[in-house]
């Protein structure tokens, strides 16, 4: 059985057209049988920002090499995941605040990366990461678009190996069909499901 990690930033929830793409992926996995997935909800958890106390005491921890403390929890459930999914739209050309929120507690040294003489090194288990989103726009191949490029950078900081974006674009330009445009989200889903 191969741990799923779905992290749902889909904000919108039921509304979500990104949550579409994420409903997905997740029945594929689950119709395969092959998966234990953990469906991790940030709009559910109570996340809190690297400031004043709770900053603080992260330092403290670290210093102490207190890693095993309940605040450390996101990060060694995103360490220990064979696979990464995260599901979130694209808000001001990257995505939710939210989700960075989240990444700043993953992002632990000693626990999802490490730090050597040589550099910084991942230690994330996963194998593979992916990216589910919809957009507005359309921001193939932009340098405007900071989200998915963002990820991208994060998986080879942690050590993952593998990046995959499927995003659905222009889906409010109004230039063609969204229902279409979702089509073929969900089919590049289903190739990437056979083999995840
Ligand atoms: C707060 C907010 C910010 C957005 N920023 C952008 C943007 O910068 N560029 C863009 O093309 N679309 C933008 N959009 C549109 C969304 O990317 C688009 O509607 C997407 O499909 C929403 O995903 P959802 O249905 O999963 O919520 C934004 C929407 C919201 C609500």
């Amino acid at each position: 059985m191969k741990k799923v990690l779905y992290i749902d930033c889909c904000i919108r929830r039921e509304n979500s057209r990104t949550k579409k793409l994420a409903d997905r992926f997740l029945h594929n996995l689950e119709q395969k049988g092959d998966y234990e997935i953990t469906h991790l909800c940030l709009m559910d958890e109570n996340l809190g920002c690297l400031t004043e106390g709770f900053f603080q005491q992260r330092q403290e921890l670290l210093e102490k090499n207190e890693l095993d403390h309940p605040r450390f929890r996101y990060a060694w459930q995103f360490q220990q995941a064979d696979r990464i999914v995260i599901a979130a739209p694209f808000w001001d050309l990257a995505f939710p605040a939210l989700l960075k929120v989240y990444l700043e507690n993953v992002s632990v040294d000693g626990i999802t990366f490490g730090c050597a003489e040589s550099g910084l090194y991942g230690t994330c288990k996963s194998e593979k990461m992916v990216f589910l989103t919809t957009r507005g726009g359309n921001y193939k191949n932009s340098p405007l678009e900071m989200g998915s490029r963002y990820l991208e950078a994060l998986c080879e900081f942690f050590g993952i190996d593998e990046y995959i974006e499927i995003a659905a674009d222009g889906l409010d330009e109004g230039k063609e069909c969204p229902e279409e445009i979702l089509q073929r989200s969900m089919d590049a889903i289903d190739v990437v499901t056979e083999n995840f």
